[in-house]
């Protein structure tokens, strides 16, 4: 990403109740019986987030990232763990339980239709969450017309249909929907994924922007590590569900300890054909298997099967997460 130069993670938080606390988190699909016995598609995740912290989820497809958001939000049943919202356990709260919860915990996802009906103009869905908290539709029109403006976009645009913007001005407009009723926290799953590189440094700049504004916590999803950069001050790292490095920022991605988190880094796309020349010769000396490698048995590292480093005891005892530096990591050998 071209704009891993000009990091902005924010300023450190002062540490209070967090704004979310994550506690070893599991999430099982299917029903009854085949719940109890399916692979966790998250497995024991732990993490916190501060008022106006940005943590960062990274990890490759199929890792588990969106199930965590979802759970989050209350889109995904929990099988076992806690999830507290500035103290209050959300773990099993109904959707109505969660809509008291006020336009505090919001989202933005990588596909704008999403959050936005194509059959309704802009103005009616930045309304929408404003009208469900009993503000009347003139007041509600003015607020959308504004928060259009605050993301870059004309105040117009209430009038008009999704598909009348490009892609990154549909992106602003899911932005706006979701901090037009003052969030605290907002859940950004793949938010700029689908933009090219450009577009995605302006809507990268915008949610900083807006963070640093409002005080506003991120949890940041993104498969690449270079996006997550940008804005998170702390990065957690998955794969297959479960943690494998967690910590500041500039430790994961500067000076990563866990082989998985190495070749994240090392995988990550650069705008420089020397610089992704040379990425490209590091990653190869890592010797990183690369590819959807064969599903490991339960129980020892799940990441064994592409590990240059493994041994015996990565197959048999799952490395616990323990202090390396200033980061949590998930390895024998690191
Ligand atoms: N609705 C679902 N039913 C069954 N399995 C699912 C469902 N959604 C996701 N999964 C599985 O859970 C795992 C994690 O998926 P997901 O959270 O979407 O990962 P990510 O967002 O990191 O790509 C994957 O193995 C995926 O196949
Ligand atoms: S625990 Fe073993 S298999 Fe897992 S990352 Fe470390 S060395 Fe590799
Ligand atoms: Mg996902």
């Amino acid at each position: 990403m071209s704009t891993a130069v000009t990091e902005r993670p924010g300023p450190t938080p002062a540490t209070t109740v967090p704004m979310l606390e994550v506690k070893d988190l599991v999430v099982r699909y299917g029903r009854g019986r085949r719940a109890a016995t399916a692979p966790a598609a998250v497995d024991r995740v732990s993490f916190s987030i501060a008022p106006g912290e940005t943590v960062g989820l990274v990890g490759e497809s199929g890792s588990g990232k969106s199930t965590i958001g979802k759970a989050i939000l209350g889109l995904q049943k929990v099988s076992g763990g806690t999830i507290n919202y500035q103290g209050r356990d959300i773990t099993s709260a109904t959707a109505a339980q969660r809509r008291d919860l006020g336009g505090e915990l919001r989202a933005v996802f990588q596909d704008p239709n999403s959050s936005l009906n194509p059959r309704n103009t802009i103005g009616t869905s930045l309304a929408e969450p404003l009208r469900l908290r009993g503000i009347a539709a003139a007041e509600a029109r003015v607020k959308a017309g504004d928060m259009l403006e605050r993301v870059g976009l004309p105040r117009e645009a209430v009038d008009r249909y999704p598909s009348q913007f490009s892609g990154g001005q549909r992106q602003r407009i899911s932005v706006a929907r979701a901090l037009i009723c003052d969030p605290q926290l907002v859940v950004c799953d793949e938010a700029v994924s689908a933009l090219d590189l450009s577009t995605q440094a302006q809507v990268l700049n915008l949610l900083a922007d807006l963070r640093d504004e409002r005080g506003l916590s991120y949890l940041f999803i993104a498969h690449d590590i270079a996006v997550v950069q940008f804005l998170a001050q702390r990065v957690v790292v998955l794969y297959r569900g479960q943690v494998m490095e967690s910590g500041p920022a500039a430790a994961v991605t500067g000076n990563p300890r866990h082989p998985f988190t190495q070749a994240l880094v090392a995988a990550s796309p650069v705008p420089r054909p020397a610089e992704q020349a040379a990425r490209r010769e590091a990653r190869e000396s890592l010797g990183v298997r690369t590819g959807a490698a064969a599903v490991p048995a339960p129980g020892g590292c799940p990441f064994r099967l592409r590990c240059p480093l493994a041994t015996d005891l990565c197959a048999t005892e799952r490395p616990a997460l323990r202090r390396v530096g200033t980061a949590d990591v998930a390895c024998h050998y690191a």
